[in-house]
């Protein structure tokens, strides 16, 4: 059957609201359906507010779309809930950790289907450089790419994609102010860069710093994106903890050299997202500088250590997205603000080509077993269970 608006909303007549004989099209709490190639989106509008309900009808439609009718169908849910009593369904409540029972539930962000978040739990490892080059290679590909540089303490995205010193514009929007990001190779960028200066030692503040970066999520004119990445800073803190907190982020990707120290603050990282009140989907883990090879010889040299991070992914039955060499035109691309990936066939753009493809077809996996992630629901880590599993 093809993946069309029709057969979809034929098929979705087989599911029933629980409770009721009523079907999810005939009740009419199935409000749209848009189709894109093989991405599906489809806004509920429920009455019922409990999140075992709505999991439940978001489980059995992603089921019977990719059981009957495609099962390749990238299926993204929004279901919002009718609620009379209370309008803060969608909204940020307050955060305090004095106060367990308040919770924190992240907003959507309307018109992005994946966000990806690059993390290391140590600095200078190449997040950002798999971040841009991901990110270019995917737009090369028709993809709709943003990057949001969260990396508050060195936001390097600006100088690797060439719009160093750009200033964002302001606009309005339905009479909203918004954040217009500056666009670079097809790649739309928001970065806590562009409103620091240069040469200025930003010292951000946990919470100070969560504000920014949650400002420039949510007001950020992205549009329609297939994929926002995240570049999240190093390490395993509050900013981390409050963009899992704020973001349905639907998958992580872990990079890291293969060298021990670095390791084992990967395991950290992995660890973070793993634990039960955060459970972001790893995607995969991606070894960098995993060989050094001279420009005449095939020999490769371990200078990093020989395949720590494939070992790491053995050990923890994670997957692993591929390994990328250390190479010094990477590097110089890099610095010059022309991604790497964008080369026309040289080893390290088919690296990137290759890795992508590899993040790709795990988020389909992961879209196809999961339902789409649901916000964490925490205030402070200790003692708070997950709304999600
Ligand atoms: N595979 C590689 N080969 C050569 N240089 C690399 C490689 N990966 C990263 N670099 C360089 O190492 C430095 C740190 O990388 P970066 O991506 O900024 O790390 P992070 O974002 O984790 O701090 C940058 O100058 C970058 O160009
Ligand atoms: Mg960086």
């Amino acid at each position: 059957m093809d993946l069309t608006k029709k057969n979809i909303s034929k098929t979705l007549e087989k599911v029933n609201i629980s409770g009721s004989s009523d079907n999810i099209v005939s009740s009419g709490i199935l409000k749209n359906i848009q189709v894109f190639g093989d991405q599906v989106d489809i806004d509920l509008v429920v009455n019922n507010p409990a999140l075992q309900a709505r999991k439940k009808l978001e489980v059995d439609i992603m089921k019977i779309i990719h059981n009957d009718i495609y099962e390749k169908a990238k299926i993204n849910i929004n279901t919002k809930v009718e609620n009379k009593t209370s309008r803060n369904t969608d909204e940020d409540v307050v955060d305090s950790p004095d106060s367990p029972k308040i919770s924190t539930q992240a907003k959507k962000i309307d018109g992005i289907d994946s966000v990806i978040a690059v993390s290391s739990a140590k600095g200078g490892v190449g997040k950002s450089t798999v971040t841009i080059n991901l990110a270019a290679a995917l737009a090369k590909k028709g993809c709709k790419v943003g990057i949001l540089d969260a990396d508050i303490y060195g936001p390097s995205v600006p100088t690797m994609m060439d719009v160093e010193g750009h200033i964002p514009k302001s606009i309005k929007i339905d009479s909203q102010s918004k954040i217009e990001p500056i666009e670079s190779y097809g790649v739309k960028i928001m970065s806590i860069g562009f409103f620091t200066k240069l040469d200025q030692a930003v010292v951000w503040r946990g919470p100070m710093a969560s504000k920014a970066l949650k400002q420039m999520i949510f007001d950020t004119n992205w549009g329609d994106l297939d994929f926002l990445f995240l570049d999240l800073p190093p390490g395993t803190g509050d900013i981390h903890l409050s963009l899992v907190q704020s973001l349905p982020i639907s998958g992580s990707i872990i990079v890291s050299t293969p060298q021990n120290v670095a390791l084992a603050d990967a395991r950290r990282g992995i660890k973070m997202f793993q634990q039960e009140s955060i459970s972001v989907p790893i995607l995969g883990l991606i070894e960098n500088m995993a060989f050094f090879k001279s420009k005449d010889s095939d020999e490769k040299h371990y200078i990093f250590g020989e395949a720590g991070v494939k070992y790491l992914s053995k050990d923890l039955n994670i997957n692993f997205l591929g390994e990328i060499p250390l190479n010094q035109s990477l590097r110089e691309a890099s610095d010059f603000g022309r991604p790497a990936s964008l080369q026309e066939s040289t080893e390290i753009s088919e690296v990137f080509d290759n890795i992508s493809k590899n993040m790709v077809e795990q988020l389909l996996i992961r879209n196809k077993e999961l339902p789409p992630t649901k916000v964490v629901k925490i205030t402070n880590l200790v003692g708070c269970s997950a709304i999600k599993k």
